[in-house]
């Protein structure tokens, strides 16, 4: 990759280290605006660690919080449909062949209107509750439970155009993306 290096707790509370990221997020898509910046190296890094972190919330964290009645089951799906929103902007953005291009600029954007929208939804209807609900010690666990997963899926090389490419098709397949969208 680049000079871009991923963060990779293995421990804390869940609650920090999914705010933490998303805050990680929002660095890599501001130096995808910046001309000045490493472009490609920021948007590697944007799509592993992207692809690990909503992979491993899907696996590790949306289920245990539903069952602990933090959330409603009906959050869970919202959140797979918003990631699977997430990974086609994504796809999109690995598609754009060079960095200064109008295309790419657009990806990024579009990217950035999903992914804002998701993670100022997810901070306020999940975060927020487990922090007031959930106790400590579950906290930790699913830190810990999460940050394993999203470190196993980071050393696999999530986030490659293949990958995106896969999980995107699944996600047609699941229903989870609205089929009149889906390219021919
Ligand atoms: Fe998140
Ligand atoms: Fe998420």
């Amino acid at each position: 990759m680049s000079d871009y290096t991923i963060p990779r707790p293995a421990a804390g509370d869940i609650t920090d280290l999914i705010a933490d990221d998303h805050r990680l997020f929002e660095d890599l898509m501001r130096d995808m605006r910046d001309v000045s910046a490493d472009r490609d190296g920021a948007r590697s890094a944007f799509a592993a660690v992207l692809i690990a972190h909503s992979e491993a919330e899907e696996e590790v964290v949306y289920p245990k919080l539903v069952r602990r009645d933090v959330i409603e089951g009906e959050e869970e799906h919202h959140g797979e449909k918003e990631h699977a929103a997430t990974n086609e902007a994504l796809l999109h953005l690995l598609q754009a062949k060079g960095t200064d291009t109008q295309k790419f600029d657009d990806a990024v954007e579009a990217v950035a209107e999903v992914l804002n929208h998701h993670i100022g939804e997810e901070e306020q209807t999940i975060l927020n509750p487990a922090r007031e609900d959930a106790s400590e010690e579950l906290r930790q666990q699913l830190g810990a439970g999460w940050a394993a997963r999203r470190n196993e899926l980071l050393e696999d090389g999530a986030g490659s155009l293949e990958q995106v490419e896969s999980l995107v098709k699944q996600a047609y397949e699941d229903g989870l993306l609205p089929n009149d969208d889906q390219p021919s």
